[in-house]
């Protein structure tokens, strides 16, 4: 962090003004939570953080790699700003993320890309002052090729904008290896946090009024595989909830071959932790499994299920599907829609499947035309949305807690446990980042409606 005040010091004999910084995050919740951290260290060496990148002196985009759309559109984002670096040559682009945590993207950036003036991997951000401050300093392209760390590099100032909403990393990176997934590559090893670094964060967003915390991993049930100490992720939340205050927990995402049942126990016993689960189960036939690498039958993922429903019955769970992995036959399509009916899925994130170069999944033969894809996705797609509107249904009349989120007009967003949003009318200017108890009224297309009844202070 040395970097920080040097960057300061460059900075403010560069510029007049206080000069400003935009991140945008193209990716998961776990790239948001990276911005968070850029947005931090940004803020300490002397920027002011902007949410206009057109004004912005340094704009950095922090990248997505999980499908190709997703490059794509970053590409087409990165090529608009070729106009504005040419009106405003002193103003920095950056590029970090995961898609640049491969080679080949590097090079073309490098080649096609003269525009981009830093690139800067995953696990480098704690060096982006030194980074910045080089730019300024050799006034030449700080281009770092693909490294994969394995340090955790703990006290980054953190930058969030909401009050009451926070994600809390507990580990980085994944050893899973599914055969369709680009993220092992890109992410490096999976590491844990120490507990206490956790714990700490976690006491003090609770004392600074933060009132739904997400812990992040990409596989958080493995968490705590490679500490000296004997800790699993079980023990870590039943620590996490013993911290006094009015919040809610939750957690994402879980891996059906690693949730187990002391985990859900612990759901079972901590009523913070939210009862709504994130269980990615990909596809709904065995042989697809198996060819992805996930490493359990339909049957064990629908056991896991069946058991948290008998211990927590208000429990939900949803997904992630991909169809049209290569070679997944219409009849193995068919089991999906089979599991997702049988499921009753709160809500259901569906992919078509995207071939990732260097994953054993792009040497599979794939002979399923997009058109037959896009089919598949469109009718699972058709099938949630009705299982869907019916579980909002299920909400009427309901009395329900929800956390005060976004203010429109008289309109309040609030989200549930559950992350079902419900909007209300109020004129009550109080309760924002606030928990209030609200009546479910009805649903307008896939928010519920309420009526306020009691403003808790
Ligand atoms: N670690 C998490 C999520 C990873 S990415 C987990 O395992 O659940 C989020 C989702 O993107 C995955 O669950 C998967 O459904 C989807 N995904 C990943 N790679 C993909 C690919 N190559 N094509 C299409 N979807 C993909
Ligand atoms: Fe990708 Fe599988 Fe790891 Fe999730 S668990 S990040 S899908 S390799
Ligand atoms: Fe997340 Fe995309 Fe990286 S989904 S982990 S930002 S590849």
């Amino acid at each position: 962090m040395k970097y920080t005040e040097q960057l300061k010091q460059v900075l403010n004999s560069k510029f007049e003004y206080t000069p400003k910084a935009n991140v945008q995050t193209f990716g998961c919740v776990q790239n948001e939570n990276d911005s968070e951290k850029i947005r931090g260290i940004l803020a300490q060496s002397g920027y002011d953080i902007s949410e206009n990148y057109e004004v912005s002196d340094i704009v950095i985009f922090n990248t997505c790699a999980i499908r190709e759309n997703a490059e794509l559109k970053i590409f087409g984002n990165i090529g608009k700003l070729k106009a504005l670096k040419a009106e405003n040559p002193n103003m920095i682009v950056a590029v970090c993320g995961c898609m640049v945590m491969q080679a080949h993207i590097v090079d073309k950036i490098k080649k096609s890309y003269p525009f981009v003036d830093i690139v800067f991997g995953v696990n480098s951000i704690e060096e982006l002052p030194h980074i910045v401050y080089n730019w300024y300093v050799d006034n030449k392209r700080q281009i770092s090729s693909p490294e994969t760390k394995t340090e955790i590099v703990e006290d980054i100032p953190v930058y969030r904008e909401s009050k009451s909403k926070a994600t809390i990393s507990i580990m980085y990176g994944c050893d899973n290896f599914c055969s369709y997934c680009i993220v092992p590559y890109v992410r490096g090893r999976e590491r844990s946090r120490k507990p206490e670094d956790i714990l700490s964060e976690f006491k003090q967003l609770i004392k600074e009024g933060y009132k739904d915390i997400t812990l992040l991993g990409q596989n958080v049930d493995s968490y705590g595989k490679n500490l000296d100490v004997k800790i699993d992720f079980a023990d870590l939340l039943t620590m996490l909830c013993k911290v006094d205050g009015d919040y809610v927990l939750h957690f994402m995402s879980s891996h059906p071959k690693d949730i187990n049942k002391k985990v859900i126990d612990t759901i079972r016993d901590n009523p913070k932790i939210s009862r709504q689960i994130h269980l990615p189960v990909q596809s709904g036939n065995d042989r697809i499994l198996g060819l992805m690498n996930r490493k359990y039958t339909v049957q064990q993922y629908k056991d896991i299920i069946n058991y948290a429903k008998e211990q927590i019955p208000d429990i939900g769970f949803s997904s992630d599907i991909i169809v049209g992995f290569p070679g997944e036959t219409y009849e193995e399509y068919l089991d999906t829609e089979k599991l997702v009916k049988e499921i009753n899925f709160t809500q259901l994130f569906t992919f078509i499947y995207s071939k990732r170069t260097g994953t054993k999944a792009a040497i599979m033969e794939d002979l399923t035309s997009h058109k037959e894809k896009s089919e598949r996705l469109n009718r699972l797609v058709k099938i949630q949305q009705d299982i869907f509107f019916k579980y909002l249904d299920s909400f009427k009349g309901q009395t329900v807690r929800a956390l005060v989120e976004e203010k429109k007009g008289d309109t309040y967003s609030a989200r549930m446990a559950n992350t079902l949003v419900v909007h209300f009318e109020s004129e009550d200017n109080e309760i924002m980042d606030q928990f209030v108890n609200l009546k479910i009224t009805g649903k307008k297309g896939t928010v519920l409606k309420a009526d306020l009844i009691i403003n808790q202070k």
